[in-house]
């Protein structure tokens, strides 16, 4: 049975004439997904959005104090890496309001919603770079869970800013890898 009411339509589900289920479909600007799936691509986006705000925050740190032969190699790279993960930042909460859900924020809040293993200076060069990469890597695997559900949830935009976000978080764990051969 399909119903529709407004901006709501309702899919129920029958087996032997028993009601056996229920999904809600929202139609929102020609977009359309059920509220379950729509609410756990928020929640997968929002926990990408504090990933890289943790692995925004360790990345500065790694600016700021590394030491050494490779100083101004690595100073420069953590800085256009830093840079480019505030401006993601701000697409990735937007596309989470966009979804008409609320972005998190705060910095106790993206942190433990981040869950990131995080490091103190001084650590030598190379642990700046390892523990970057194992951070890169936390976020390529979420970023990886919010795409799927993206994909399952029909919503396309979504689905290319993930894609976005993991091709450049792919390419940065290539070039740290990099960095470390030799
Ligand atoms: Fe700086």
């Amino acid at each position: 049975m399909y119903g529709v009411c407004g901006r709501v339509a309702c899919c129920l589900f029958f087996y032997n004439g028993r009601l056996t289920g229920h999904v809600d479909i929202q139609y929102n600007r020609g977009m359309k997904t059920s509220t379950d799936s729509k609410a756990a691509l928020t929640n997968s986006l929002n926990q990408v959005l504090a990933d890289s705000y943790a692995l925004m925050s360790l990345t500065h740190l790694a600016h700021w104090n590394v030491e050494g032969p490779g100083f101004f190699s690595l100073h420069t790279a953590f800085e256009t890496q830093y840079e480019e993960l505030f401006t993601a930042i701000d697409e990735i909460a937007e596309r989470v309001r966009a979804l008409n859900a609320y972005a998190i924020g705060g910095l106790s809040t993206l942190a433990h919603t981040a869950q990131m293993k995080e490091f103190a200076a001084p650590i030598a060069q190379q642990d700046y770079v390892k523990r970057l990469i194992a951070a890169n890597d936390k976020l390529l695997t979420d970023a990886g869970e919010a795409r799927d559900l993206a994909i399952r949830a029909d919503d396309a935009e979504s689905q290319d800013l993930m894609i976005r976000r993991i091709a450049l978080h792919q390419k940065t764990a290539w070039m740290l890898n990099s960095f470390l051969k030799g």
